[in-house]
């Protein structure tokens, strides 16, 4: 039996060692960054990442239960959260209790992810109070992009930096254990980091940030396309091509399956 990492554990690490965060949706992926991250966000990401969607609004709680059930199989140090879906807890803190309460005893979770408006730190609280650590999440929020126009960096505007911020410290005053800050100036990162009292996990957040993620398979090369933010650390869109290309043309020319992957009778 190994302990995982819980939500207070990362909480004490607030101005310590950069907190290293990945997502994942599936066991094998959530095998290979329980030996690295410290967290690990099952992130209604998928909704793009894995399913096709063209936003996360169309993930369902059955949907983040299934993939949060799978990462929790794959994994055993890390502290998995999962993120609350579209619809599944803005209309009070009740219907987010019980959205959160399915999420956590269906898939053996630690903690849940909701975006944070203004609105949001009544919801916390009451989670908090009832047993369920909540990462909050700020600046561009990817469930409002049909009220803000679309995916931009939101806090790359003065005017814009005080909500954020406010809503960061709303979000700690709440309770909360730990803020998702997404898509702001690095003077925004820097003011949130120094000003709220939990650790800021950066996402297109500069490096004044406590900790960092990213959307694993963006950061893994699978997509030609991603933001600014993210660095390829790996390829592989190209590497899965170029395996799929040998494999065609292996099978083409009869020279797959060769011995080694071939059955015969036993002597
Ligand atoms: O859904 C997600 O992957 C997220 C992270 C990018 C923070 O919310
Ligand atoms: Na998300």
């Amino acid at each position: 039996y190994v302990k995982r990492l819980t939500a207070p554990d990362i909480t004490a690490r607030k101005g310590g060692d950069p907190i290293v965060c990945l997502t994942a949706y599936d066991a094998p992926t959530a095998t290979i960054l329980d030996e690295l991250c410290d967290l690990i966000l099952v992130g209604d990401s998928v909704a793009m990442v894995v399913h096709g969607l063209t936003s996360t609004v169309g993930v369902t709680l059955e949907m983040m239960i299934m993939h949060g059930q799978a990462v929790m199989r794959g994994s055993q140090k890390a502290l998995v959260v999962v993120d609350l879906p579209f619809g599944s807890y803005e209309t009070s803190p009740e219907e987010a209790f019980k959205s959160a309460a399915r999420v956590m005893m269906e898939t053996g979770c630690q903690a849940v992810k909701i975006e944070s408006g203004s609105y949001a730190a009544e919801t916390v609280k009451y989670l908090v109070e009832r047993g369920i650590p909540v990462m909050s999440h700020v600046g561009l929020r990817p469930q409002s992009m049909h009220v803000l126009g679309g995916f931009r960096a939101r806090g790359r505007r003065q005017s814009v930096a005080d909500e954020i911020i406010e809503n960061a410290k709303a979000a700690a005053d709440a309770g909360s254990f730990a803020v998702v800050v997404e898509g702001v100036s690095e003077e925004i990162a820097d003011r949130v980091t120094k000003e709220v009292s939990i650790p800021t996990i950066g996402i297109g957040g500069s490096a004044k940030c406590d900790g960092q993620i990213l959307v694993t398979p963006d950061m893994l090369g699978m997509f030609d396309r991603v933001p600014k933010f993210v660095h390829k650390f790996g390829a592989q869109k190209t590497m899965t091509a170029e395996a799929v290309a040998e494999y065609a043309k292996r099978v083409k020319a009869r020279e797959f399956p060769g011995p080694d992957n071939v059955y015969h009778f036993k002597k």
